[in-house]
C-alpha cells in the first residue's frame, strides 16, 4: 500500500530554494578560490579568474534576492517558542533520534538555523557591496574595504559551516530531502518530527 502524503512545499517555493542552493555552491567554491591559493583553480567555475572575479559579485546579488524570498516565506514559521528552547537544550536526546517538545513546521535547530543563515546573508551582501570593484569600492576608504573583507570572509566561512550542518541534516532525517525535491512528505514523517504542524495541516488531533 503507498503511503499518504502531504504537500509540504509548492514547485515555486522549491525552485526558489534550488537557485539559492546553487548560487551557493558556485559563490563558496568562487569564493574559496580568491580566500586561499590553494583554491585558487576552483576559479574555473567560472571559466577564467577573471571572469570569476566579475560574475561572484552578481551571483551574489542573485543569492541574497533567491533568499530574500524565501525570508519573506518562512520568517513566521521560524519564530522561536518554549518548545523550540527544550529541543535546542536537548540536542544529545535529538542526535540519539529521539523527539523533543511538540515541533511546528521548523524544530529548534532548524529554526536557529535560519537565523543564522539571515545573518550571514546581510552581512554578506553589505559587506559585499562595499568591497564590489568597479562600482562601490573605488569611493570608499581602504580602511572600510579592508573592515568590510575580513567580515565578508567570516561571514562566508560560518554559512559554509551552517549549510554543511544543513545538508547532513537534510539527508540524516530520512524523507526529508523529498520535501524539496517532490515537494511531499509522508504522513509519518510528518507525525514523528513535526507534530503539530501535522495536526495544523490535516486537522487531525494525533
Ligand atoms: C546545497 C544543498 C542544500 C540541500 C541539500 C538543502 C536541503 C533542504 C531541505 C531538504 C529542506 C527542507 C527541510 C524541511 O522542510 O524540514 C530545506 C529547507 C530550507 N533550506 Fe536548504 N538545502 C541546501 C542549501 C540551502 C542553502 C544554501 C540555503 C540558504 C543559504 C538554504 C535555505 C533553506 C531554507 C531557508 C529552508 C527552509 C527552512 C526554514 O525556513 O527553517 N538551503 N533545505
Amino acid at each position: 500500500m503507498k503511503p499518504q502524503l502531504i504537500q509540504r512545499y509548492s514547485a515555486p517555493e522549491r525552485i526558489n530554494h534550488w537557485i539559492v542552493a546553487v548560487c551557493f555552491i558556485l559563490l563558496a567554491l568562487s569564493g574559496l578560490a580568491f580566500f586561499y591559493p590553494a583554491f585558487f583553480w576552483l576559479t574555473g567555475v567560472f571559466g577564467t579568474p577573471q571572469l570569476a572575479r566579475i560574475i561572484h559579485p552578481f551571483v551574489g546579488v542573485l543569492m541574497f534576492v533567491a533568499f530574500a524570498r524565501q525570508f519573506f516565506r518562512y520568517w513566521h514559521h521560524n519564530l522561536l517558542t518554549r518548545d523550540d528552547i527544550q529541543w535546542m537544550k536537548s540536542v544529545k536526546a535529538v542526535m540519539q533520534g529521539h523527539e523533543v517538545g511538540d515541533t511546528g513546521k521548523y524544530n529548534g535547530g532548524q529554526k536557529g538555523m535560519f537565523w543564522m543563515m539571515c545573518a550571514c546573508m546581510l552581512v554578506l551582501l553589505v559587506s559585499g557591496v562595499i568591497a564590489w570593484r568597479p562600482y562601490f569600492a573605488i569611493h570608499l576608504p581602504i580602511p572600510l574595504i579592508r573592515v568590510a573583507l575580513l567580515a565578508h570572509a567570516c561571514a562566508a566561512i560560518a554559512l559554509i559551516a551552517s549549510i554543511i550542518v544543513h545538508v547532513y541534516a537534510a539527508f540524516w532525517v530520512k524523507g526529508t530531502i523529498r520535501a524539496m525535491v517532490e515537494g511531499v512528505v509522508t504522513h509519518g514523517w510528518a507525525k514523528k518530527h513535526h507534530p503539530r504542524w501535522y495536526r495544523e495541516v490535516t486537522g487531525k488531533p494525533k
